[in-house]
């Protein structure tokens, strides 16, 4: 696909083929490849002989983000008459606050947040929703949770010194899960913390046609950015050859949209996406496609398309 395209690439170890290749997930010639591209598209993570283990794939996919920066990360879920974009931090929260074990014998995990950290995500999201012309709904646990004081009185001033034009709401994390399974066309931006973020994420791929057809961008402030589905490796169909890769094509177009700044493009991939989904459905769709009978369908509306 991305020869279709003439985007220039390469390929690293990452994850479990890095673990078993030389031990750690992100090697260093891996990182360094990755902070030389424009963008980086990467394959969904995790390898069930190597879940639970002290070194495990996932821990390469947070260091990777930490590393290049991308705390913002763009989730968009649309489907007939759903058109919502999960705006998730991506870089700070329970999944990098401090964490291990107390001599009592206790585990713990820390949510930690700082004002910057939460200005800078909710700037995103407000520029985002202002330039679809949208509405903001910044999602926390403010009746329970410390962290979630901090988030919502950072969004709010934000939002009210910088961003009077943009319509902002305040949703609980349960109920706005409930929101999104019963009325999720009423939804536009939502802005919301890593791990709610990574929860509501899955919920809202659920309703706009399932985990295969979502991809997602991680930017920072400063290129590169990093492309990846929003699904996980998927090991009970491993080798099948049936895996839905519109997840994955999805996040090629949003490589082509925000790290090459080629949008026409994007647009043409995504449209070719969309119509190869409704000619070669997936067994997850319930069609009995295979990922390459997809993946041609994909090439063959791309030759159609009279802006390639
Ligand atoms: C995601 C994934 C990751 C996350 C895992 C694989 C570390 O679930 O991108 O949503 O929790 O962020
Ligand atoms: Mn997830």
């Amino acid at each position: 696909m991305l020869d279709a395209l003439g985007v220039e690439h390469s390929e690293h170890l990452f994850g479990g083929n890095a673990i078993l290749d030389g031990g750690t997930p992100l090697p260093d010639a891996t990182l360094a490849a990755c902070r030389e591209a424009d963008g980086i598209l990467l394959g969904a993570v995790g390898l069930p002989e190597l879940e639970g283990k002290p070194v495990r794939p996932e821990q390469g996919l947070l260091a990777l983000r930490k590393e290049l920066g991308v705390y913002a990360n763009l989730r968009p879920a649309v489907a007939e008459g759903i058109d919502m974009l999960i705006v998730r931090e991506l870089t700070g929260g329970l999944y990098f606050g401090a964490k291990g074990t107390r001599a009592d014998g206790t585990w713990f995990d820390t949510c930690e947040y700082t004002r910057a950290e939460i200005e800078r995500i909710a700037r995103r999201a407000f520029e985002i929703a202002r330039s679809r012309g949208g509405r903001a709904t910044s999602v926390d646990k403010v009746n329970v949770l410390h962290t979630s004081r901090l988030w919502r009185d950072v969004v709010t001033e934000i939002g009210a010194a910088d961003y009077p034009d943009v319509p902002l709401d305040h949703a609980l994390v349960d109920s706005f899960a409930m929101t999104i399974v019963h009325q999720p066309e009423t939804i536009d931006v939502v802005l919301t913390e890593n791990t709610f973020g990574d929860i509501l994420s899955d919920v809202a791929a659920a309703v706009t046609g399932g985990l295969g057809l979502a991809g997602s961008a991680s930017l920072g402030d400063e290129a590169p950015g990093l492309f990846e589905p929003v699904h996980g490796s998927a090991p009970q169909i491993a080798g099948q050859g049936i895996a839905n890769p519109a997840g994955m094509l999805r996040s090629t177009a949003l490589l082509l949209r925000h790290g090459l700044g080629r949008t026409e493009d994007a647009d043409a991939l995504e449209r070719s996406i969309d119509a190869a989904l409704a000619e070669s459905p997936t067994p997850d769709l319930g069609g009995t496609a295979t990922t390459r009978d997809l993946g041609d369908a994909v090439l063959r509306a791309l030759e159609r398309s009279p802006t390639l």
